[in-house]
Formats: C-alpha cells, structure tokens, sequence
C-alpha cells in the first residue's frame, strides 16, 4: 500500500529487527497489537554531534517499558545501542531526533494475546525545535491547563513509556495547539501539578528550583540530568506536590524532555511568567552537557 505522506518517504534507512530498510519499506501489519491497543513501548533520544545523549539510558528504559506491558525486547541494550549509532552514521546525521519503538506480533487480536515474536525498530531525522520556536529563549512557550489529568499509579503503568498511555497527551496537545497555545500542563488525579503533555515541568522561587515529585507520571532523562546539574550548581532541588494557584507566584518555569530539552514557559493560562537567569543558566549548561557528554560506550 503506498501512502502519500512524505513522512512515511524520506531518504535514509531505518533499523528494524537488524537490517537497514530504505526509509519507506518499513511497514508493518494492520493487525499488530499495538494499532488496536496501544501496546508499544518507544524511546525518544537526541543526538548531538553525531553522538546521542545517554543512548545507554534510553535504551535501558525501553527495555523497562516491555517489562511493564509483559514482554521481553529480544534485543540486548548493547545490540540496540550499536544498532543506533550504525544508524546515525549510515544516514550521515549529526543532530537528530532517534525514536526507537517495540511492538510485538500476536495469532489473535485478543486484548491478552501472547507476544508471540517482539520486533524493534529505530528510526532517526533532523527534528530541530519541538516547539516550532525559532528564539526559545525570546519568546518562551505559553501553556493552557489540560483538560485531562494524570490518572493516579495504580489506572496505568506510568512508569513506561508505552503507546497507550499517550492518548491523554494527543489529545490536551491538540486541544491546546487549537487554542494557539504551545502546550497544556496537566494535573495529576489529585488535582497538583504534574507535567505537560510530553515534558517534565520545574518552577524557580526565590532562587530554589520546585519540581512535582514524579509518582504518577514519567520522572523523564532530562528532568533527572537537570536535578544533577542544578546541585552541582549549588541550586536548592525542592520535589513536592505543587498546587495549580501557586503558579501566580513563581518567578520562573520551564520544561524539560529529550525532545523539548530547556525551553522556558512565559504564560500559563492568563498567568504571565518571566523568562529568568537561572533557567538560562541552567539550559546552557545542559547544552554543554550534551554536546561534551563523554557518554561511555556500553
Ligand atoms: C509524558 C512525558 N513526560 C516527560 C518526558 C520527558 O522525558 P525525557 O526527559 O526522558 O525525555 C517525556 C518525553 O519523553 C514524556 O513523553
């Protein structure tokens, strides 16, 4: 079946299940679990001169992911971290966005159909700005509240980064995007601050960095890196449930994911907040990081 979208043709290859496929040769069946109920597990890492941020890391949780949904990646983390390196290099990419996904085939679609044979496949292009803002650090993001909210631990394996659980975050997305905001933030089931629909979120007040403590949503790479960054910097680290009325009173936020990286929140809803020197401080020093990160090989 051929598709006109110019997503699905581009140049280069993709990896699936050890080969490099031409870009546009990799398909899969309309009957894959995954298409009906949402079981893939994916990754989303970034490469920075031709080198990906804690690849090591990344691959490790899409390996945790498949555990949360019940099946194994039959690949090693080390096979899967080769694999993407071979990848940049074969589509000659020096700065690129790598989605890794796995998905498994079954003999029946019913819901608990045994994984029968677990595929991988690790795709990687050029996805300079999440936001689509040309200057982040001139105009910052402006957010609206999400009509959905994180559901509590024991309603979904938030844990994982699973396919499923990102209907809530299409959809606040989207909503948002119409509105002509950038993004949503979301609640958490008790009615606290969570995260924005793809991207972990970090308050400054008085000097100290606030960031909702990750019990019902995905504790991301970057938030972890940044919590590091800033003890290093000798910046106080505050994780605690933060209620939504206390937006009014933050002298700076900003978000943080592979994909988003550092980008500063100037709005949220009808609140207007700064774009402020220690979120700059600390997104240069997350630009640092990346583009010096030795990042062992494993
Ligand atoms: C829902 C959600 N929260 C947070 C993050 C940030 O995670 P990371 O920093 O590991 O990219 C992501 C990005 O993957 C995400 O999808």
């Amino acid at each position: 079946m051929s598709s006109n979208f110019s997503f699905y043709d581009k140049p280069g290859f993709i990896w699936l299940d050890g080969q490099f496929l031409p870009w546009k040769d990799s398909k899969l069946h309309v009957l894959t679990h995954a298409l009906h109920y949402g079981s893939a597990v994916y990754e989303g890492c970034r490469a920075y001169n031709g080198r990906v941020f804690k690849l090591n890391e990344h691959i490790q949780r899409l390996h945790k992911s498949a555990e949360f949904l019940g099946y194994k990646i039959p690949y090693s983390v080390k096979i899967l971290n080769q694999a993407t390196k071979k990848l940049l290099f074969k589509n000659n990419l020096q700065e690129a966005y790598v989605r890794p996904i796995a998905w498994y085939d079954v003999d029946s679609l019913s819901l608990g159909a045994k994984a029968e044979q677990v595929h991988v496949a690790i795709a990687a292009w050029v996805w300079k700005s999440y936001f689509k803002l040309d200057d982040k650090f001139e105009k910052g993001l402006k957010l609206t509240w999400a009509d959905w909210v994180r559901p509590a631990p024991n309603m979904s394996p938030y844990q994982a980064k699973a396919a499923g659980l990102y209907v809530i975050s299409t959809l606040s997305k989207r909503s948002a995007e119409q509105k002509e905001f950038n993004d949503a933030l979301m609640l958490d089931y008790r009615g606290y601050i969570a995260e924005c629909t793809g991207a972990n979120v970090f308050f400054v007040k008085n000097g100290d960095l606030h960031t909702p403590i990750p019990d019902c949503f995905l504790n991301g790479i970057t938030r972890q890196t940044i919590i590091e960054i800033a003890k290093k910097m000798s910046i106080n680290v505050i994780e605690r449930y933060i209620k939504p009325e206390e937006v009014n009173d933050m002298d700076e936020m900003f978000l943080t994911g592979t994909a988003a990286e550092i980008t500063p929140v100037t709005q949220i809803g009808e609140t207007k907040v700064p774009i402020g020197p220690i979120s700059k401080k600390i997104a240069k020093a997350y630009e640092i990081l990346v583009r010096n990160c030795p990042c062992p090989e494993k």
